[in-house]
């Protein structure tokens, strides 16, 4: 028998701060967070991004700064984009695969800077190298083809690894590409190196200022359609999810975050391994330009929005408001 109204009144329990705090379910700290971050050519550089206010590319220097910054602040792991110039990009992405390009040269000064208090997450995927801003190979109808991109993703995890990346998160969606990666890991030694895969990525709308970030917006022809999920589909988020784990996974990624989290709640309720979401530049931007027009307060959206992806049963979010919200958490 459960009880009922009048005896049940379940504002009882909020009628007060301290009941509030005593009956919370799901609480957000720092270390839940993943802070991205957008490298840049050059030293001592800031260059705002124009679409997503409040982020700014860093050069490598200045990176470390900010990877120093996180860790005071409690955030556990950073992630990293680079900005490739425009020189340095090819039909084939080779610049990927440069020990001494941008990504692993803000690899190392982060290493330096901050030795092993902070996690350094990699992205795999050729879009930030290639002239048409594709996340791999094409063939002559302009295809991503898969297995031969797939070779050249092992090769770019295998520098990041090596330039000292702590978590490889490939995020190209082609098949297979988890178990090629992980594979290569295991014998080049690089056996603490962790796998978090976009195990679920869809083909979103959200992406747009993370393009203009990395500089393949303007590059890009086509869509990524025919390598990313279509947002209509959950069943087929859960097979690739399967796949990812079966392959090695250490941890798997639902992406964007806010519009999909039915997808986080079913991933973790089916596999009961670590989920983590994205909410990704389209998100930010959204959140921003509301709080800008006066629709809601910027620091209760950030907060109940990325309190939101811990109640859908996430162990962590890569948001770009991490530092600011560490902030507001008291760290
Ligand atoms: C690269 C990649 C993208 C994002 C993360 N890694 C863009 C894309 O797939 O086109 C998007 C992140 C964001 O929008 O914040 N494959």
């Amino acid at each position: 028998m459960t009880a009922s109204y009048p005896n049940l009144r379940l504002r009882r329990t909020r009628a007060s701060a301290w009941s509030r705090a005593l009956h919370r379910e799901t609480v957000l700290t720092p270390a839940d967070l993943i802070w991205p971050l957008f490298v840049t050519e050059g030293e001592g550089v800031e260059e705002p991004v124009a679409s997503l206010p409040g982020v700014s590319r860093w050069s490598v220097d200045a990176i470390a700064r900010r990877a120093r910054e996180a860790a005071a602040l409690g955030i556990p792991c950073i992630a990293l984009f680079p900005h490739t110039q425009p020189g340095r990009r090819s039909d084939d992405g080779a610049e990927a695969l440069n020990p001494d390009n941008l990504m692993c040269r803000a690899i190392r000064a982060i290493r330096d800077a901050c030795g092993n208090d902070i996690g350094v997450l990699t992205d795999v995927a050729l879009d930030p190298y290639t002239s048409h801003g594709q996340d791999g190979l094409l063939d002559d109808s302009g295809y991503v083809v898969n297995d031969e991109t797939v070779a050249v993703l092992v090769d770019q995890a295998l520098n990041q690894a090596r330039a000292g990346a702590d978590v490889i998160a490939p995020s190209d969606m082609m098949d297979g590409r988890v178990r090629a990666i992980r594979m290569a890991l295991e014998m080049g030694g690089h056996h603490n190196v962790q796998v978090m895969s976009y195990a679920a990525k869809y083909a979103s709308a959200f992406y747009g200022p993370f393009r203009d970030a990395v500089g393949s917006g303007g590059l890009l022809k086509g869509d990524k359609k025919s390598y990313q999920m279509d947002p209509a589909n959950g069943e087929e988020a859960l097979r690739e999810v399967a796949l990812d784990l079966a392959e090695g996974a250490d941890s798997v990624m639902v992406k964007p975050g806010l519009p999909y989290l039915d997808i986080v709640r079913r991933v973790k309720e089916r596999f009961d391994v670590p989920v983590f979401a994205y909410q990704v530049s389209g998100e930010y931007a959204m959140i921003e330009a509301a709080a800008a027009a006066g629709a809601g307060d910027r620091d209760a959206l950030v907060l109940e929005t990325l309190t939101a992806f811990k109640r859908a049963g996430c162990s962590g979010v890569l948001t770009y408001h991490a530092a600011h919200a560490a902030r507001l958490l008291g760290a």
